[in-house]
């Protein structure tokens, strides 16, 4: 017999749909991945007229897919429309980096889209609205849709770097030979780029602390730079830059938010509370776990002299990014 679904649909849009990245998640949120496999969705794919028709063919090809689970499929280059009634936003479309272009024009060309995409969701969003900000500089950019949504609760924006812990998981249990589920209390702390400070300190393997088991010039020298330029390292071997990686960490990071981590700890973007010294209000990464639909910041833990000079420094970059749109009237 037929499944019907009684639920109402959630409805998801997704931001750069016709790019790589939304390639491989559309598919995955459609397969019940996101949201859980009885939740119906309303997939809204958002683009500007440069990949409307990339988008337009995705939407044929989930078509295509009969999933169950889909109940509308829908493309728009208007935001208006995408953002209206939006429980989960998926901020995945933003400006890369074209040649000559210096970092302030990077960040003026994102605050020209995530601005408008935040007031957007301000306006039109579901009261239960949940922001997770992929496209890069991504910490940024989720400060600056997060400003431009005074009437959303400054917590529903985050940004990714689900998938610098997935890389930082991934490598430590490589280096051990274990199952990465053997790992936990792994913390990847700051911004989404070469700076980010993948923190094995409190990390266990079957409970028994990593500390015990590398030295600390693998640390430095071999583990931190390796997953702090994973993205480089992709691009360089794939040619273009990592896409279905991306799009597994932003199903865990939003699969998470939603449904809970229990007692696991993950690392996600959020708003700080000041908590470990980053200041107030920057969308920093941290130890989390989520519960009741809410990111809570894992709180207590010591912090070492070497921890301690690798968080401030990627901090100090988000400060830097921070004043750097500031001063160009973004936030
Ligand atoms: P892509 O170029 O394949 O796709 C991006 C799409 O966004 C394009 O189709 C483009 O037309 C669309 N777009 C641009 N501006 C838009 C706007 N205002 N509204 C709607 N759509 C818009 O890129 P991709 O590989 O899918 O990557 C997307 C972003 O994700 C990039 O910024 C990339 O750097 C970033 N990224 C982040 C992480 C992370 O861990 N946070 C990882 C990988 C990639
Ligand atoms: C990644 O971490 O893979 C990306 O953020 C790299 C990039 O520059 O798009």
């Amino acid at each position: 017999a037929a499944t019907e679904f009684t639920r109402t649909p959630v409805t998801v849009t997704v931001t750069g749909a016709g790019g790589q990245i939304g390639y491989a998640l559309l598919f995955r949120a459609a397969s019940g991945q996101l949201l859980g496999h009885d939740v119906p969705v309303n997939l809204r794919l958002l683009e500007i007229p440069q990949g409307r028709a990339a988008a337009e063919g995705t939407a044929l090809e989930l078509q295509d897919g009969a999933f169950p689970l889909v109940s509308s499929i829908t493309v728009t280059e208007d935001a208006t429309a995408a953002f209206d009634g939006v429980n989960i936003a998926l901020l995945v479309g933003a400006r890369p980096r074209g040649p000559g272009m210096e970092r302030s024009d990077l960040l003026e060309a994102n605050g020209a889209i995530f601005g408008p995409q935040g007031a957007a969701i301000n306006t039109g969003a579901a009261s239960d609205v949940r922001v997770l900000v992929v496209g890069n500089p991504a910490n940024t950019n989720a400060l600056i849709a997060s400003a431009h949504a005074p009437d959303v609760p400054a917590e529903r924006f985050t940004a990714m770097t689900r998938l610098d812990h997935n890389r930082a998981v991934a490598q430590l249990a490589a280096k051990l030979g274990v199952p990465v589920s053997a790992i936990d209390g792994l913390i990847v702390w700051g911004n989404h780029s070469a700076s980010q400070y993948p923190d094995i300190s409190h990390a266990t393997v079957h409970g028994r602390p990593v500390t015990e088991l590398v030295d600390e010039d693998w640390l430095a020298h071999e583990f931190i730079p390796r997953v702090a330029k994973r993205g480089a390292e992709i691009i360089e071997v794939r040619g273009s830059s990592s896409a279905a990686s991306a799009a597994s960490a932003a199903i865990d990071h939003v699969h998470d938010w939603v449904s809970g981590t229990g007692e696991r700890w993950t690392s996600a973007g959020v708003v700080s509370d000041g908590s470990y010294g980053v200041p107030e209000g920057l969308v920093s990464s941290f130890p989390v776990r989520s519960a009741g639909g809410a990111w809570e910041v894992v709180q207590g833990l010591d912090i070492d002299a070497f921890s301690r000079a690798r968080i401030d420094a990627s901090v100090a970059e988000l400060v830097e990014e921070r004043d750097a749109v500031r001063a160009l009237g973004l936030i």
